[in-house]
């Protein structure tokens, strides 16, 4: 009772952003069911041929070794450039924007450095940005090297990370706040 009694939550309002296609629903999917399933029920709910429709909202709490939660309250945004208008919406007020690209993808390596730039203009001030280069398991058809999102992140004061939500790789590491998402 008393460990309840000092546990401390804190909540976290967290943005995904990035193009159309780059894995952000699977990425959410593999965090908060610890599934890889493009055609699940989950996925389908909020989703019109595997494509996200307008944004969909998901939280997950973590417990952290000090016995504090940290509560994500993720908005998952729609990649398609017909709602790239409705960002705004979900981005204001975010305390964590996650921008995601495709390491197959030079295009979407792109447009991620397009959503960097736009909230560094009209995001919350002092935003914790993380820069995600997900499909990791796609070794052989990658397109963009892993220097070069280091690179990018680390001009613009953002975490970087590679993951998988295919293999789950690095995905818990991307939320949890040792791996400095959140510190
Ligand atoms: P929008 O909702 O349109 O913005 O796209 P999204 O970024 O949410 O992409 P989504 O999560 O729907 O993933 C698109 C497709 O990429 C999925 O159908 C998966 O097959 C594939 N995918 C996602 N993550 C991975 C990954 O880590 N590895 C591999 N190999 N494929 C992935
Ligand atoms: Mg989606």
């Amino acid at each position: 009772y008393l460990t309840f009694l000092m546990n401390k939550e804190a909540c976290v309002k967290l943005v995904l952003l990035g193009d159309s296609g780059v894995g952000k629903s699977c990425i959410v999917l593999r965090f908060v069911r610890g599934q890889f399933d493009p055609t699940s029920k989950f996925m389908l709910c909020t989703s019109a041929l595997g494509v996200t429709v307008g944004a969909s909202f998901l939280s997950q709490t973590i417990a952290l070794q000090d016995s504090t939660t940290v509560k994500f309250e993720i908005w998952d945004t729609a990649g398609q450039e017909r709602y790239a208008a409705l960002a705004p919406l979900y981005y204001r007020g975010a305390a964590v924007a996650v921008i995601v690209y495709d390491i197959t993808s030079p295009d979407s390596f792109n447009k991620a450095q397009y959503w960097v730039k736009e909230l560094q203009k009209h995001g919350t001030p002092d935003i914790v940005m993380a820069l995600v280069g997900n499909k990791a398991d796609l070794q052989e058809n990658r397109e963009v090297s892993a220097q070069d999102g280091i690179d990018y992140a680390e001009k613009n004061g953002m975490f970087f990370i590679e993951t998988s939500a295919k293999t789950a790789d690095n995905i818990n590491q991307l939320f949890e706040p040792e791996a400095g998402i959140c510190n």
